[in-house]
């Protein structure tokens, strides 16, 4: 027998065995490079890893491991480990590869290949801005509450004591003629179309109640759908939001459920169609000319996995243009400052955010934001620190989170279990927050001056 058929033997060559865990290991690191290229990807690993995440993620090293065993193996006259070795190798090769392929594949052609419904809505391009349309103050639709005012915190005009922060806001609201808005825009967050165990009724009643407000615009903070590459649950959104609020100006933003396995170009045809542009080139964050107020957004899906030199540096700059004399302010996905719990099965604090509140709230408050508003919890709550007010918006359906195990120290007033929206009206010098049931009742309001 020759030394080549010797090293052969099993027709299992050395160098098959390698080339093949190499090919594999190529394989796999082109997989998990294009999982992480995508919306909010990495947030995943971070945020909720699952045992299967952390398996593609390191698939790729145990072929060429197992090959590596392989070689000193056969110095030994007992061929037989090596065959062994080599074959479990090669075998581990292939499931790797196809592992690897099936992966891209899913993430490439399910989310291309869902037929979206057409819907008929009044999005909002970036580009091209928000105007005032001019109409009544959303409190004629509702029942409204007194308006709360007292110093508690520099730059914002909070109730004068916790307590009274905690009592619903129901009394008729008087207005003076210079009390009449500028600009009215709606938030809520997190509705999740597609979940099981969000509530369908409490998301109508607010899309109602906010076409019965008639804002000049509504911002959608994002989990607009539970899993983001399900065309079917992207077509259960577009035809509750056409048949509820096709008059309402809407921007929707991704938020990290939208954004899974490949979710981005759902809502990209769903939300962000061809012709629309913003001044940062991406779809996911810009700025808006809101006429009376300058609102910027921030791609933070599930924290900053998205938040790069690019988006950072446009965001420094767009910031620091903003006009002084307008109130700026920031919408994003996730929150920065909040009350929260430890996921009990991952054990992540979803509280007063580690990511987020290092990476932009100094900007925030070198550029005087005026007011944050996120959703991503699905609490309603108001929170201040170092003159920048913060709003979180959830829920528009989504299970609501359970009572916080965690009160953020910057946390002002907190409502737990219930579905909402939030009213924010631009008035000469200060804006009027007003957050909302689901049945439009004014649970807390807050003036911020700026
Ligand atoms: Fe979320």
């Amino acid at each position: 027998m020759t030394q080549h058929n010797q090293k052969t033997s099993g027709w299992l060559s050395r160098r098959t065995t390698l080339v093949s865990a190499l090919g594999a290991l190529a394989l796999s690191i082109l997989a998990n490079g294009y999982f992480y290229s995508l919306e909010g990807a990495r947030g995943l690993y971070v945020w909720h890893p699952i045992i299967a995440l952390k398996i593609v993620l390191f698939m790729g090293l145990v072929p060429i491991s197992i090959a590596i065993v392989a070689l000193p193996l056969e110095k030994l006259a007992q061929k037989l480990a090596m065959r062994v070795v080599r074959w479990l190798s090669f075998v581990s090769s292939i499931i790797v590869s196809i592992i690897s392929i099936a992966l891209v594949a899913f993430l490439i052609v399910v989310p291309r290949t869902g037929s979206l419904e057409p819907a008929r809505l009044k999005l909002v391009d970036p580009a091209k801005g928000i105007h005032a349309l001019g109409t009544q103050p959303a409190e004629a639709s509702f029942s409204a509450g007194t308006t709360n005012k007292g110093a508690a915190q520099p730059g914002i005009t909070l109730p004068q004591s916790q307590s009274a922060a905690l009592q619903p806001a129901t009394d008729a609201q008087a207005r003076s003629p210079l009390d009449q808005p500028l600009l009215r825009l709606s938030f809520s967050s997190d509705p999740h179309w597609g979940a099981d165990t969000s509530n369908a009724t409490a998301r109508t009643q607010i899309l109602e109640g906010i076409a019965a407000g008639k804002p000049d615009a509504f911002f959608m903070l994002g989990d607009t759908v539970e899993t983001g590459n399900s065309a079917t649950q992207w077509n259960l959104a577009l035809s509750d939001l056409e048949a509820l609020i096709p008059a309402v100006p809407l921007r929707p933003m991704l938020g990290n459920h939208d954004a899974l396995f490949g979710g981005q170009y759902i809502y990209r045809k769903a939300f962000y169609p061809k012709g629309f542009s913003s001044d940062s080139g991406s779809p996911y964050y810009w700025s808006i000319d809101a006429g009376s107020a300058t609102i910027v957004a921030v791609d933070l899906p599930w924290g900053t996995e998205m938040f790069g030199a690019r988006q950072r540096a446009w965001l420094e700059k767009t910031l620091a243009a903003a006009d002084p004399r307008k109130p700026l302010i920031v919408i994003s996905h996730s929150f920065f400052y909040a009350s929260g719990y430890d996921d009990p099965t991952f054990d992540t604090p979803w509280y007063d955010h580690y990511q987020n509140i290092p990476a932009l709230v100094p900007l925030f408050e070198k550029y005087g934001v005026d007011l944050v508003i996120s959703g991503h919890n699905h609490y309603q709550e108001l929170l201040a620190h170092n003159g920048v007010t913060y709003a979180i918006i959830g829920s528009m359906g989504g299970i609501p989170d359970p009572e916080p195990s965690y009160r953020s120290p910057w946390s002002r007033w907190i409502n737990v279990g219930g579905y909402g929206w939030l009213d924010v009206e631009v008035l000469p010098g200060r804006l009027a927050l007003t957050f909302r049931s689901e049945t439009g009742e004014a649970r807390q309001r807050a003036t911020i001056e700026y």
